[in-house]
């Protein structure tokens, strides 16, 4: 079977390494190892309007600053399609007519959807496009036959339901044309959750607590040495944990053996580093450096990419609009077929014209 690829991601602000490290990296890496046979990128604007229906301006601003991200991280428009979602109308035709197939109790059941409304205080006015965002998402999923679609945990919900939804539509409509969709994690627990540099859960831009692939070296710096460690590891000398210690947490989802010959030959890896640690003996300037070694190690390419298409913009212009013309074609096969599936397709379907035509074949006209 082909290997579809879909995932996007809100334009709501910039990319920070809590993405890179839980899905960007992972993308890049599937592209470069062509372990797949179609990747679909999709900046999800029309998704981001649904709790941002005010403020259109800071979702049009975020899809430049995502696609920078995008293609800053390495991700290649000859080899990946990356798009807009209000620009494949296809996707709005296909949330209409699945939205059929979904009751309002299983959307009320959605963990995510739930969450996601206490969080912005809804409770009592909640958007309608807000509440049937996974019905949309599904459309996202379904429209290319997507069947691998990497995601935070947080979106198991949404993939969960579009596998309803396909259940549902090759059933009721007597064929397979929708594909089920799996869900892939990343692979370590760090990187699925990666906490802000403060040691909160939530990495969130008014909290101030990440790190953005946009950050010069100086904010990385900055950040990094501002990082929550243990606060009972006073000196040196004292014993330190490791548990709940951001740095360490960061060194989980980031380091590498390689990092450990490059920068701190004395450990052979994070085990030996965390070991000492502990007994006490190792600053955390010391882990701390290491740490912004290993980033600047990543974030450097990136902002020289970066700054190569800030020169280009008209470029990053046309890949967008490339993209999202190429989505479209694809989007449209598919929501073709399931007119068809539907016997919607009134002016494709010369069979129908004929039962038509036979069904009022003896109606005279008077004359
Ligand atoms: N809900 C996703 C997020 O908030 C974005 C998204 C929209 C998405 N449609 C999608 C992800 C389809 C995967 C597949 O990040």
């Amino acid at each position: 079977m082909k290997k579809i690829i879909l995932t996007g991601d809100r334009p709501t602000g910039r990319l920070h390494i809590g993405h890179y490290v839980g899905s960007l990296k992972n993308r890049v890496e599937i592209q470069n190892k062509g372990q797949c046979d179609e990747m679909y990128i999709m900046i999800a604007d029309a998704q981001a309007l649904t709790d941002n229906a005010d403020n259109p301006e800071k979702i049009r601003e975020n899809i430049m600053e995502v696609a920078l991200d995008y293609l800053s991280v390495g991700l290649d428009p000859s080899r990946v399609t990356i798009f807009i979602q209000s620009h494949v109308s296809a996707l709005t035709e296909l949330t209409f007519y699945y939205s059929n197939l979904v009751t309002v109790s299983r959307l009320q059941r959605n963990p995510t959807v739930k969450n996601e409304i206490k969080l912005r205080n809804f409770e009592a006015n909640i958007p309608v496009g807000f509440f049937t965002y996974p019905i949309s998402q599904a459309a996202d999923i379904t429209a290319f036959k997507a069947n691998i679609v990497p995601v935070g945990e947080d979106q198991l919900p949404m993939i969960e339901q579009a596998r309803e939804i396909v259940h549902a539509f090759n059933r009721v409509y007597k064929k397979d044309v929708l594909v089920k969709p799996e869900a892939v994690l990343p692979e370590t627990e760090a990187a699925l959750r990666l906490p802000g540099t403060d040691g909160n859960a939530k990495m969130s831009k008014s909290l101030g607590n990440c790190i953005y692939l946009a950050d010069p070296k100086e904010e990385v710096e900055r950040k990094i040495m501002g990082m929550y460690t243990d606060p009972d590891h006073i000196h040196v000398s004292d014993p330190g944990k490791v548990e709940n210690n951001t740095v360490f947490t960061y060194l989980d989802a980031f380091s590498t053996e390689k990092d450990f010959q490059k920068f701190l030959p004395e450990y052979k890896n994070l085990d030996e580093l965390k070991n000492h640690y502990r007994r006490g003996g190792v600053g955390d300037v010391k882990i701390k450096k290491f740490l912004l070694n290993i980033m600047e190690e990543i974030l450097t390419p990136i902002r020289e990419r970066r700054k190569y298409y800030e020169a280009r913009i008209d470029e990053v212009y046309s890949i967008l609009e490339e993209g999202s013309k190429h989505a479209s074609e694809v989007a449209n096969k598919t929501l073709q077929e399931v007119k068809e599936a539907m016997k919607i397709n009134y002016f494709e379907d010369r069979e129908l014209l004929e039962t038509y035509r036979q069904k009022y074949a003896g109606n005279k006209e008077e004359n």
